[in-house]
């Protein structure tokens, strides 16, 4: 594997608020740091600010990788706890010993497919987990800011046009929006009820390195450099909102260093894209990068049963974070799709790490329940 370290992979954050020292938090706490939107946050963070202390909290699920952040193993300000937010005993010592002034709560299972498949582990850790950290918080640092990492997904589906706005009714389809929406309820319910001090973000689909290849973007770039099948559901013209990874870390810095406690701010690329046009990009990607025939990888493309409860549609209104918080992502889909592409080509070996027996016997099932369709 070419691994990249985190500065070369993010070369830091570049908010306001990295230059300026004197805001920095003394004491993060990160949940679920070891996933994929969590990796990138810490790999960009902790080298960015070198006066706070990062804690990862993180119950290493399938989902999570120590080894994506073993740039950070020396860093005198890195340490990693595995615990699980479903332990609420567990949690609240973590607290009492680490003593945070912010917490971003990224710990999830965020796969739409599994929580179709098996609900439990999505109410027991999106929801019950939550609320052991909002207890965890309430008992020991009650003056921390609690930042919720939140989805789009909560607001339902949309139709051929509009916008979801931090006002969208929420109208969750599958039982991962739906446990994420339970999940805000309660951030939201105990900053009224109890005085703490929370924010939450709303974004869309994160694509980079480090997601783990049961996503579309990961899976189709996997599976069209080895020439396998290109699962794409029903017919493939469902629309995501994609939004570069990096870009949401440096969102979730601006609503830190300028957002407001209590306030929601949604967050995405502002570039919607049908699945189908994801895909035939990540053919002309990869064709181009291996010197690959295009009609050979697009012959892959494999029209499957569609997901049950399958959002048409998500596209967001950032216009708020924008106004209120300076925020506008940097990456374009051209170029953010263009930088995935190649990570996941140049590190293949992570992408092999993370498909491990537990995840392909997963997969083989979902996909060859869908297949023929
Ligand atoms: P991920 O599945 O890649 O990572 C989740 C991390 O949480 C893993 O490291 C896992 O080990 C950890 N975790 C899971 N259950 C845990 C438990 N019970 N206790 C402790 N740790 C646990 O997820 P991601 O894509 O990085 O998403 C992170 C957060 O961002 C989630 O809350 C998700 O809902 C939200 N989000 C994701 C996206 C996206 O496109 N990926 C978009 C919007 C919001
Ligand atoms: O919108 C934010 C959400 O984006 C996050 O909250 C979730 O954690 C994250 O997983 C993601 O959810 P999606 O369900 O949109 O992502 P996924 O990558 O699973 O699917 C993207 C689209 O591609 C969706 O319309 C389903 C389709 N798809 C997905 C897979 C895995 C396929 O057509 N084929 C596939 O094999």
């Amino acid at each position: 594997m070419t691994a990249m370290n985190g500065s070369q992979a993010h070369g830091g954050i570049q908010s306001e608020f990295g230059r300026e020292r004197g805001r920095a938090p003394k004491r993060v706490l990160v949940t679920g740091g070891s996933g994929f939107i969590g990796s990138n946050f810490l790999l960009s963070s902790v080298p960015a600010l070198a006066a706070t202390e990062f804690t990862n909290l993180d119950a290493l699920t399938y989902a999570g990788r120590a080894p994506n952040l073993s740039a950070l193993a020396d860093a005198p300000n890195y340490r990693f706890r595995q615990v699980d937010i479903r332990d609420a005993a567990a949690v609240r010592a973590l607290f009492a010993e680490v003593r945070p002034d912010l917490i971003f709560h990224f710990a999830a299972e965020s796969h739409v497919d599994r929580s179709i498949a098996q609900p439990g582990a999505f109410i027991e850790t999106n929801i019950n987990g939550t609320y052991h950290l909002l207890e965890a918080l309430r008992a020991e640092c009650p003056e921390a800011l609690f930042h919720h990492v939140s989805t789009d997904e909560v607001f339902g589906s949309l139709g051929e046009t509009g916008l979801f706005r931090e006002d969208s009714p929420y109208d969750p389809s599958s039982p991962y929006s739906a446990s994420k929406a339970s999940s805000d309820h309660l951030v939201r319910a105990y900053a009224r009820t109890f005085g703490l001090r929370t924010r939450i973000t709303n974004c869309s689909n994160n694509y980079g390195p480090y997601q783990f290849p049961e996503k579309l973007i990961p899976l189709m770039i996997q599976n069209a450099s080895r020439g396998l099948p290109l699962p794409v559901y029903g017919q493939g013209r469902n629309v995501r909102d994609w939004l570069y990874v990096l870009d949401h870390v440096e969102a979730l810095w601006a609503v830190y260093e300028r957002g407001r406690d209590g306030e929601t701010y949604n967050v995405g690329g502002s570039a919607e894209a049908q699945n189908i046009t994801i895909v035939e990009r990540i053919c002309e990607l990869v064709a181009q990068k291996q010197g690959k025939p295009l009609a050979e990888l697009k012959s892959l493309v494999t029209y499957v049963k569609d997901r049950p409860g399958h959002d048409l549609r998500y596209a967001i209104d950032a216009s708020k974070i924008e106004r209120e918080c300076g925020w506008k992502p940097r990456e374009s889909l051209d170029s953010g799709l263009d930088k995935t592409v190649a990570w996941y080509l140049d590190n293949s070996a992570w992408i092999a790490a993370a498909s491990g027996q537990e995840h392909t016997a997963w997969l083989t099932e979902n996909y060859s329940a869908r297949a023929g369709t």
